[in-house]
């Protein structure tokens, strides 16, 4: 039997000539092209390596990524065996504590905290969150200008942002919610810059700017401290349905529950891999829909009928096409074959969401939007993987799926938008995300 990443031994150190053959340019150019311009880079390397390539890249060094659907599977079936890549949001740990479920190794601790939250995400139990994610919509919507352009990208976000403290949180007096809101705003915008490197350092959190993040955390710990301690003394616990009182109220196998550092963690945790990660696909959606204005029409008179299979179709298609995550990566505690080579334990492999769902091999005409391909059936296996897999997969892709509908529903019956600019957005990188460049520019031509 496989040893558990827990108890595995320090991975040897890989020599570059065991991994598969990739660009030959210096690792300065190779990682200023994975961080600016990651489509085009990733786009030529697999034309030219094919299925398997190695980057050359400053910090996680050399890694190898693969996107053929036998490889992925290969890949998150081993994740008992292997762990996350070395640097998983390493300038976010300062943000979300050591027991984050999305830090932690791969190993015994780490599926003792999804275990205890998985239910918590359950498809059924998003239905609780309908009316909140439907009144945050509509009242960003009641807020747009009409007939001038305004960013839908941030318009999103502050419907997530509304979701997440109401609906993870559970945060009811709107007071205490604007405050909230407001200093995680500031937060989350640092997190978004360099400069969120400093605040892995005692030292330079104690400078400006990063003192001013530093007060701010501060004060959104004490506000979530008074929240968790409120919901440990409410007689009515078993009755609420927010993710806050979940987690206190569950208990891990051996009886005991997580402590109240561990819950504000966990809430950290789902507030920065859910916000802006459902905000931008979004925010996608809407700009995919603007340059297929047939598709828009036949999912505004569908949505209107009450039929969720076109709606169902978009969001699968919108997630394809501009997957957010673009890939998620791990290191290999055992030798794996992928992409046709023999990849050795020790070696980083990214599996590669965007090029996975590029595949004209698998997705006829892969780079169009085309929500009917999801009308035709399901996906291959392992060809669409917008939300990762194995033990790592996303834990909110129920919750992510469910807001969508419900935003792109109640927008689409409150009113009508037209792209505020005929050329589709070019994909930037937003920290670990694929994001609108120009924020998605939209008209609210009218009100319905
Ligand atoms: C469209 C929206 C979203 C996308 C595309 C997305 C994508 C991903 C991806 C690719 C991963 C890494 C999976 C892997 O390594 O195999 C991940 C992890 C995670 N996501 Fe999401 N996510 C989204 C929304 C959310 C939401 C709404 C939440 C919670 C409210 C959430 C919570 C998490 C957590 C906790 C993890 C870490 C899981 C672990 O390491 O065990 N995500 N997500």
């Amino acid at each position: 039997m496989s040893a558990t990443a827990a108890e595995a031994p320090a991975p040897p150190v890989v020599d570059r000539a065991e991994l598969p053959p990739g660009p030959r340019l210096p690792k300065p150019i190779q990682t200023l092209r994975f961080i600016r311009d990651p489509v085009s880079f990733f786009e030529g390397c697999a034309e030219r390596y094919g299925d398997a390539f190695t980057l050359r890249l400053y910090g996680p060094g050399n890694v190898v990524v693969v996107s053929d659907p036998p490889s992925l599977k290969r890949l998150f079936a081993a994740d008992g065996v292997n762990t996350i890549a070395p640097g998983r949001n390493i300038l976010l740990r300062p943000l979300l504590g050591p027991r984050s479920v999305l830090l932690l190794d791969n190993g015994p601790e780490h599926l003792r905290r999804r275990k205890l939250m998985l239910p918590q995400f359950h498809g059924e139990r998003m239905r609780a969150y309908e009316n909140v994610i439907a009144q945050a919509t509509r009242r960003q919507v009641d807020a747009w200008p009409e007939g001038e352009p305004f960013p839908l990208h941030p318009a999103m976000q502050a419907i997530t942002l509304e979701v997440i403290v109401r609906a993870v949180f559970g945060v009811e007096d709107s007071g205490r919610r604007r405050e909230l809101s407001e200093q995680l705003v500031e937060i989350l915008a640092t997190t978004q810059s360099p400069r969120a490197v400093g605040l892995a350092s005692n030292r330079l959190q104690r400078l400006p700017p990063l003192r001013e993040t530093t007060a701010r955390i501060a004060r959104v710990d004490q506000l979530l401290a008074d929240e968790i301690s409120r919901r440990r003394s409410d007689p009515e616990l078993g009755d609420r349905a927010d993710i806050l009182s979940m987690l206190v109220a569950a208990r891990f196998e051996d009886g005991s529950a997580m402590d109240d550092r561990e819950v504000r963690d966990q809430l950290m945790t789902l507030l920065v891999a859910g916000h802006e990660t459902t905000a931008t696909s979004l925010a996608w959606a809407f700009d995919l829909l603007f340059r297929r204005p047939d598709a828009m029409e036949r999912l505004r008179a569908e949505t209107e009928a009450g039929e969720e299979g076109y709606l169902d179709a978009v969001i699968a298609e919108t997630l394809r096409l501009r997957p957010v995550v673009p890939f998620t990566g791990r290191l290999l505690r055992e030798p794996a074959t992928m992409g046709g080579h023999e990849l050795p334990a020790g070696a980083v492999v990214l599996a590669g969401i965007y090029l996975a769902h590029m595949r004209d091999d698998v997705y006829p005409q892969a780079r169009s939007f085309r929500p009917e391909r999801f009308l035709e059936g399901a996906p291959e296996t392992y060809s669409w993987v917008p939300f990762g897999g194995g033990t790592r997969r996303c834990l909110g892709a129920a919750f992510a799926q469910f807001e969508m509908k419900v935003a792109l529903r109640t927008i689409l019956r409150r009113a009508v938008l037209r792209p505020a600019t005929d050329d589709p957005e070019p994909i930037v990188r937003r920290n670990v995300t694929f994001a609108p460049a120009g924020g998605t520019g939209a008209v609210l031509e009218r009100r319905l």
